[in-house]
């Protein structure tokens, strides 16, 4: 089991330094390279990411690993290569694509995901669960990042493979990615067993909004900061940095950052129109409820206090309804 864990990994480090060595010569890497040159890809992240390119063809990577005896039947079930039903052949799964490879904390390959060029279905093709990947215990760019998160003392969670190359790019170097927007919890307990801070940086659209949110909750049991950024509308990291730079990001993204609650409030806000009454009574009402949701007293205090001042109203009012949600939610 041991050996074949083994064999696995050493057939993904292949296909990782093979495709990168595709993207990086002219004859067979230009159209990838093309793709990664335009959207702004430095050569240094090419390297630091290892990044590849799968040209187009059914039977490059295939024929690489016949030749190094690579044991075909399981590269098969790690969804590195298919097989044909009708001639039981083997051909490449990864065509015309760009390569991610994912690396473990001690930055071995365990997967890959493969990009489309342009806009055909699926936009990554990833590679399923094998004895070397689960998903879930996974971040994307968490091998480059620990030292910085450790360093920072804090951890910033993007969507996506681009953000996180595209976020250390901009120098914000502990950055990760949960890969889609359904964070674990094994992922978030590697995140909250390496820093105090954790800020959530999730795509600008509802899908990263909610999930933002979901996520937060998860940081909330422990004893952590948890920051969510926010973006204009529809934007998600990578778009960001590229319209308006590293340095406004790491400024008015990830320092302008607020906790869940005031990042709650704001969203719900928005929502509503505050200047009618029937409006702002549900607003409050959204907000306590959300308060009354909270563990600690302190915090609790802290934003009925805030919401008070916002509305001129009399905070013991607002407190007795408070504990009111508060025994009712227990
Ligand atoms: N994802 C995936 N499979 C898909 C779509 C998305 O695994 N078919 C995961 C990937 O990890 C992806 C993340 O979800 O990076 C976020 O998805 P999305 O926002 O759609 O893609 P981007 O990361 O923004 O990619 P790009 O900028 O290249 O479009
Ligand atoms: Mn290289
Ligand atoms: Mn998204
Ligand atoms: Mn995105
Ligand atoms: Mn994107």
């Amino acid at each position: 089991r041991d050996q074949s864990k083994k064999q696995l990994s050493e057939g993904m480090d292949l296909l990782t330094k093979f495709y990168h060595y595709l993207l990086a010569t002219a004859k067979f890497g230009k159209s990838g390279m093309n793709y990664l040159n335009d959207r702004g890809f430095t050569k240094d992240m090419i390297e630091r990411f290892q990044l590849g390119y799968a040209i187009d063809s059914w039977d490059t990577a295939t024929s690489l690993l016949e030749r190094r005896q690579v044991n075909l039947g399981q590269m098969e079930k790690a969804g590195l290569i298919g097989k044909r039903g009708f001639d039981n052949k083997y051909f490449d799964r990864f065509r015309n694509r760009i390569i991610f490879p994912i690396f473990n904390p001690r930055g071995q390959t365990v997967a890959f995901a493969g990009r489309t060029l342009g806009d055909e279905k699926p936009k990554y093709l990833n590679t399923p669960e094998s004895s070397l990947f689960h998903k879930g215990k996974i971040l994307y760019g968490y091998h480059l990042a620990r030292q910085s998160i450790r360093k920072s003392n804090q951890a910033v969670l993007l969507e996506g493979y681009v953000d996180v190359i595209r976020a250390h790019q901009a120098g914000v170097t502990n950055s990760v990615a949960s890969m889609g927007t359904s964070l674990t919890e094994e992922q978030a307990a590697m995140l909250f067993r390496a820093a105090e801070t954790i800020i959530i940086c999730y795509d600008s659209d509802t899908a990263g909004i909610e999930a933002s949110f979901r996520a937060a909750a998860m940081f909330q049991e422990s004893n952590k900061i948890v920051k969510i950024a926010k973006m204009p509308e529809g934007f998600d990291p990578d778009d960001y940095i590229r319209k308006f730079g590293g340095e406004r990001f790491k400024s008015d993204v990830i320092g302008a950052s607020q906790t869940l609650m005031t990042f709650k409030m704001d969203y719900f806000r928005r929502k509503r129109n505050l200047v009618d009454e029937g409006d702002r009574l549900l607003y409050i009402e959204e907000v306590l409820k959300e308060i009354s949701t909270l563990k600690r007293a302190v915090e609790r205090d802290h934003y009925l206090r805030l919401l008070a001042e916002e509305f001129s109203i009399s905070l013991d009012a607002l407190k007795r309804q408070e504990m009111q949600m508060y025994k009712a939610a227990k």
